[in-house]
Formats: structure tokens, C-alpha cells, sequence
């Protein structure tokens, strides 16, 4: 009998992207499938952080990076913003990040969080620094074109103060103002939900990634639907703008 969490699609362990970026969508599709409020829908989406995590553990993933709330996500009802806001408050355990050794980092614009909510994060990131297993980066109150902007500004800022000068201006420089600074660009971006687009999502970090879509809502995405994804991976030839026969060589 298959063991729970043993995937049943075989994977090249040697070419287990180190990391993967996802975006959890149709939490909310998943609760009205059942006549539930919103807020069930991402109370069960939480499971499936806990479960993706593990399995991005077992498989030796080093960065995974989530996309729990978009810059864009503040328009929502301000309910759902609310019941959102609790429930990343109290689903970010200290002990699961210590049991498990992952280091936490966020990216996004954290100055628009709420008070308690912020303080709760930032100490995390700060207790979990040490750990050296698997980072889990969770974009919170992030976009692309928001990271962006905050990018330029810093540039400019330096060019004024003379700094450097804008015919030097490289894409290292603006690397180092993204809020990714130091880890190394996805490998594969998941979507699950069913829609088809990238949501202001590491734009830049994402130019050469592979993307991976799944109709699947994500309170249902399992380790099996994660082992599917990285088993399309590895069966793309990455080519970086170059042929194949360059790729091959
Ligand atoms: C998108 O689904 C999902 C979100 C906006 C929130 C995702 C947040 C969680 C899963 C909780 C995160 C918690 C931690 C600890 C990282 P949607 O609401 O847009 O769904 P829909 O497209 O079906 O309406």
C-alpha cells in the first residue's frame, strides 16, 4: 500500500528544483464549491501551507516562497481582509518553524500591515534566522510592480548622492534593491486555481522560470499535485534564450 505522502509519480531527486514560488489561489472558490464563507476557504488553505512545506522538506527544496496577501488584496471587503490578517497572526506557529528547522523570511510592503501583525512576523523572522533547513519566504502585502518602484527609488537615491552614475546602473544593482536579495531566482512558479496569469507576482525574479498551472483549488493541492509539478519541471528543457544543441553541449 502507497504510504501517505509517498508520491506515486517518480521524481529525479537530483534535479529537485532548490526553489519553487506559489501562488495559492481559489481558496475562496473552494468554500462557495461547499456553501462555506471565504474566510474557510483560506482557514483550509493554511492546511495545505503546512503540507506543501513538509513536502518541500522531504523533497530538499530550499526556498519556497508564497503568496498570501497582494498589494492589490487590500481592496478586498474589509472582513475578508480582517479574517485574512488573524488568521496569518495565529497560523504562524514559532514551534512548527522550529520543530521543522525553516528559516522565515518576508517580502512586501510590511509598513502597511497591521500593527500586531507586523510586530508577530518580523520577531519570527528574527528568532527563525538561525535555522538552516528549507526557508520559506511568504510575500505579504507584496507586488512586483510595488518591489519595483521601491527599487528605482533606492537607484535614484544613490545617483544623487553620486553614488554611481546611470550609465552603470546593472541589473546586479537593481538585484540587490529587490527584497529577494540573495536568493536565487525560482526555478518553477506554481499557480493553482485555474486562472493563467502571474498577479504582479515576482516579475523579475520569474524571467526565466518555468510555470506550471493547475485547475486544482489550492485547500486541495497535495504532495502528489507538488510532485506532479516538479516532475513537468524536469522533463523541460531549460534553455536560458540559447538552442538545444547549445543546451546539450
Ligand atoms: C487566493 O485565493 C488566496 C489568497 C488571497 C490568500 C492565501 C492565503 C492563505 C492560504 C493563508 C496564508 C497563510 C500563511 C500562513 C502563509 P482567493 O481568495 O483569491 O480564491 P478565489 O480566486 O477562489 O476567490
Amino acid at each position: 500500500m502507497q504510504q501517505q505522502n509517498e508520491p506515486s509519480i517518480s521524481l529525479d531527486t537530483t534535479r529537485i528544483p532548490q526553489h519553487i514560488a506559489i501562488i495559492m489561489d481559489g481558496n475562496g472558490r473552494w468554500a462557495k464549491a461547499r456553501g462555506l464563507a471565504r474566510s474557510a476557504g483560506h482557514q483550509k488553505g493554511v492546511d495545505t501551507v503546512r503540507a506543501i512545506t513538509e513536502s518541500a522538506i522531504k523533497l530538499g527544496v530550499k526556498y519556497l516562497t508564497l503568496y498570501a496577501f497582494s498589494t492589490e488584496n487590500w481592496k478586498r471587503p474589509a472582513s475578508e481582509v480582517a479574517a485574512l490578517m488573524s488568521l496569518i497572526l495565529t497560523s504562524l506557529e514559532e514551534e512548527l518553524f522550529m520543530k521543522n528547522n525553516v528559516r522565515l523570511r518576508i517580502i512586501g510592503d510590511v509598513e502597511r500591515l497591521p500593527e500586531d501583525v507586523r510586530q508577530a512576523v518580523l520577531q519570527l523572522v528574527e528568532r527563525t534566522n538561525g535555522n538552516t533547513g528549507l526557508t520559506e519566504i511568504i510575500a505579504l502585502s507584496y507586488s512586483s510592480k510595488w518591489e519595483l518602484t521601491q527599487a528605482a527609488k533606492a537607484i535614484a537615491r544613490e545617483v544623487a548622492a553620486g553614488e554611481i552614475s546611470p550609465e552603470d546602473i546593472s541589473e546586479d544593482d537593481i538585484e540587490r534593491h529587490l527584497t529577494t536579495v540573495g536568493i536565487p531566482a525560482p526555478e518553477l512558479l506554481i499557480r493553482t486555481g485555474g486562472e493563467v496569469r502571474l498577479s504582479n507576482y515576482l516579475l523579475w525574479q520569474c524571467a526565466y522560470s518555468e510555470l506550471y498551472f493547475t485547475d486544482t483549488y489550492w485547500p486541495d493541492f497535495n504532495h502528489n499535485d507538488f510532485c506532479q509539478a516538479i516532475s513537468h519541471y524536469q522533463q523541460r528543457e531549460r534553455r536560458f534564450g540559447k538552442t538545444s544543441e547549445q543546451v546539450a553541449q
